[in-house]
C-alpha cells in the first residue's frame, strides 16, 4: 500500500517554503545570496547546469532532495537498472538503459542487446558500403523511416542534430503523418530502386504506421516489381506474425522488447534510421553518451546528480510554484526537434493523476512541454514570456561551439540566451524603465504613458544547460539526462512513467469508425460523431 507522497512530512515542508517563495523575486533571491551561481550550479564533466535563475535557494534544492530520497527514489532507480517489472500497469521491466549500459539488466538481457547490436552494424556496414542494394542491384541511398510517435521522433531527431555527421552519402526521410502527405512527397522525388523504407513500429499493428507501409510497399512494387520489397523494406518489431505476413525476410527485421517503451527506444534498432546515415561508429558514441549519464544518475549523490536535480527543479516548479507550463529552448538549431522529441518524453511519460496503486493524486503532475529553438523563439512568443499573463518554466540548453566547431556564429547566440534568461529573472522596474526613458530624452508625459508598456515583471525560473557542442556523444547524454529527470518526477509523483493507456481510448475509437462506410459508431456521444460522418460524405 503506496501512501500518496503529498502526505509525506517532507512534502509538507516543501509546500511550506513554496509559501514563502512565492512572495520572492529572484531580484531578492540574488541580493541575499550574493554567490548564487557558485551555489546553485552543478558541473559534470563537460556539462554545466545553471540553476541560479530558479526560484530556489540551497534550502529548497536540500528539501527537494529530502523528499526524493522519502518518495525512494534510490530504490526506485536500483530497481530500474536492476531490470524489476516497475512498469507495475504493464507487468514490463524498464530497461531503455541496458541498450547502451553493459550494468543495466541481467546477462540474458546483455546477451540479446549484443547480439542486435551485432545485427544492425554488420547490415549498416553492408548498406553504406554497397553490399546491401536494391532490387535492380542499385546501391541503397534514400531511407525512409516509417513509423509514429518513439518510432518517429527519436531517430528524426538523432539524424536531424547530427547531421554535420552524415556520410556514406545516405540521406533519411521520415513519414509518419496518416494523411500520406509526407509519402506522397517523398515518392513524387524519390527513386524507389535506390529507397530502403524502415519501418518501426513496436507493436506492428499502430494505424498510421501500417497505412504508410502498406502505400510504401505498394509504391515498390508499382515500380520494381511484385519481388522488389524483400529488397527495399526491413523492419524494427517485437511482433514477429505481423512481420511475417508483412514479408519481411529473415535478416531484414531487427528486434524490439515490451522492457523497451516506445517513447525510449532510439537506443534500440529504433534508430536504424539514424544510424544508417551517420554510420555505426557514430551511433556507438551516442549510445556511450547516455551510457556515461547513466553511471552519474546511479552513482552520485543527488546533490550533485545532474537529472536528478532537474528533475526535482521540474517538480519544484510544476507542483510547488504552479507552474503548468515548460518551454524547451535550444539555441542551436539542430535541436529544433528537441521540444517535440521531449513533448513525448514527458507528456505521455508522466501525464498520469493516479498512483501506482491506483489512488487519485492531489497535486499537478507533467507540464505542458513546448519550445522552439530559441533564436526564432525570441522573435514570435518571447514576448507572452516576457510581459504575458502566463508564466513558464523555461529550460535553455546551449552548445559552446557551434556543430562545426565554430564560435563566431554561436557567440552571437550564446549573448542572446544569456541576455534572456536574465531578462526574465530580473526584468526591468517601472523605475528603471522610467530612468531609461528619460536619459533617452523621452518627454515626462511620454515617460508616464508608456512606462506600463515598457517594464518588464522577470521573475520567469530558468535553467540553463550548457555542452561543449553537439556531437553524437553530447547528443546521447542530453536525451539520456531528460529521460532520466522524467523518471525522477514521476518518482516524486509516485506514479507511472511508463505505460500510456491515455492514447489507447482514441486508438480504439478510431478503428470502429468508418467515413462512408455501413458501419455506424456507437457508445457515448454516437449521435454527434454518425453527424460528421455524414457532413463529410456529403460535402466532399
Ligand atoms: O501513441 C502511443 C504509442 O504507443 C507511443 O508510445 C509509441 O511511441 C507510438 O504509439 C508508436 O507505437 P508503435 O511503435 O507500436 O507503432
Amino acid at each position: 500500500m503506496t501512501v500518496l507522497h503529498s502526505t509525506l512530512p517532507e512534502w509538507r515542508a516543501l509546500a511550506e517554503l513554496a509559501a514563502t517563495m512565492r512572495e520572492a523575486h529572484l531580484r531578492d533571491l540574488v541580493d541575499a545570496d550574493e554567490r548564487r551561481f557558485e551555489h546553485l550550479h552543478v558541473e559534470h564533466a563537460e556539462w554545466l547546469l545553471d540553476l541560479s535563475r530558479q526560484r530556489v535557494t540551497r534550502e529548497t534544492l536540500a528539501a527537494l532532495c529530502a523528499l526524493a530520497r522519502a518518495a525512494g527514489l534510490a530504490a526506485r532507480i536500483e530497481a530500474m537498472f536492476r531490470g524489476d517489472p516497475i512498469n507495475v500497469t504493464e507487468g514490463r521491466a524498464v530497461l531503455h538503459a541496458a541498450l547502451r549500459s553493459t550494468f543495466a539488466g541481467s546477462a540474458a538481457v546483455q546477451h540479446e542487446v549484443q547480439a542486435a547490436r551485432e545485427q544492425i552494424e554488420a547490415f549498416v556496414a553492408a548498406v553504406r558500403d554497397g553490399r546491401e542494394r536494391g532490387a535492380t542491384g542499385q546501391p541503397l541511398r534514400q531511407i525512409v523511416n516509417i513509423g509514429i510517435g518513439g518510432s518517429d521522433l527519436g531517430p528524426l531527431l538523432v539524424a536531424d542534430a547530427l547531421r554535420h555527421e552524415w556520410s556514406g552519402g545516405l540521406t533519411p526521410h521520415f513519414v509518419s503523418n496518416v494523411d500520406r502527405t509526407q509519402l506522397e512527397d517523398l515518392m513524387r522525388t524519390l527513386d524507389p530502386a535506390e529507397t530502403l523504407v524502415v519501418v518501426c513500429s513496436k507493436t506492428f499493428t499502430t494505424q498510421e504506421t501500417q497505412a504508410n507501409a502498406q502505400a510504401a510497399r505498394a509504391w515498390i512494387v508499382g515500380a520494381l516489381g511484385a519481388d522488389a520489397p524483400g529488397a527495399h523494406f526491413v523492419a524494427v518489431s517485437t511482433n514477429a506474425a505481423a512481420m511475417d505476413a508483412f514479408g519481411l525476410r529473415p535478416g531484414r527485421r531487427f528486434p524490439m522488447w515490451d522492457w523497451v517503451g516506445g517513447r525510449y527506444s532510439v537506443w534500440s534498432a529504433v534508430g536504424l534510421a539514424a544510424e544508417l546515415v551517420i554510420g555505426s561508429e557514430r551511433f556507438g558514441e551516442f549510445l556511450h553518451g547516455a551510457s556515461e549519464i547513466d553511471a552519474h544518475f546511479l552513482n552520485t549523490p543527488f546533490e550533485q546528480n545532474l537529472p536528478v536535480l532537474m528533475g526535482l527543479v521540474g517538480v519544484w516548479n510544476r507542483t510547488f510554484l504552479g507552474l503548468p507550463t515548460l518551454a524547451v529552448l535550444p539555441y542551436e538549431q539542430r535541436l529544433a526537434r528537441l521540444p517535440a522529441y521531449l513533448q513525448q518524453l514527458e507528456m505521455e511519460s508522466n501525464g498520469k493523476s493516479v498512483t501506482l496503486a491506483g489512488t487519485p493524486v492531489d497535486y499537478a503532475t507533467a507540464p505542458v512541454v513546448w519550445g522552439e529553438p530559441g533564436s526564432n523563439a525570441q522573435h514570435s512568443f518571447f514576448q507572452m514570456l516576457h510581459q504575458g499573463s502566463a508564466s513558464a518554466a523555461l529550460d535553455f540548453i546551449a552548445p559552446l561551439r557551434g556543430s562545426s566547431g565554430d564560435t563566431a556564429a554561436q557567440d552571437l547566440a550564446l549573448q542572446n540566451c544569456f541576455a534572456q534568461v536574465q531578462a526574465f529573472a530580473f526584468g526591468m522596474t517601472r523605475e528603471e524603465a522610467e530612468r531609461e526613458m528619460r536619459a533617452a530624452g523621452l518627454s515626462e508625459a511620454n515617460v508616464a504613458r508608456l512606462a506600463p508598456h515598457r517594464t518588464y515583471p522577470g521573475n520567469r525560473p530558468s535553467s540553463l544547460l550548457l555542452y561543449p557542442r553537439t556531437t553524437a556523444r553530447t547528443l546521447g547524454q542530453l536525451l539520456a539526462l531528460y529521460e532520466h529527470s522524467v523518471f525522477v518526477q514521476g518518482t516524486v509523483w509516485g506514479i507511472n512513467s511508463f505505460d500510456q493507456f491515455g492514447v489507447e481510448l482514441g486508438k480504439k475509437l478510431a478503428g470502429a469508425i468508418t467515413i462512408g462506410g455501413a458501419h455506424r459508431p456507437s457508445g457515448p456521444g454516437a449521435a454527434g460523431i454518425a453527424a460528421l460522418i455524414d457532413y463529410v460524405v456529403k460535402h466532399r
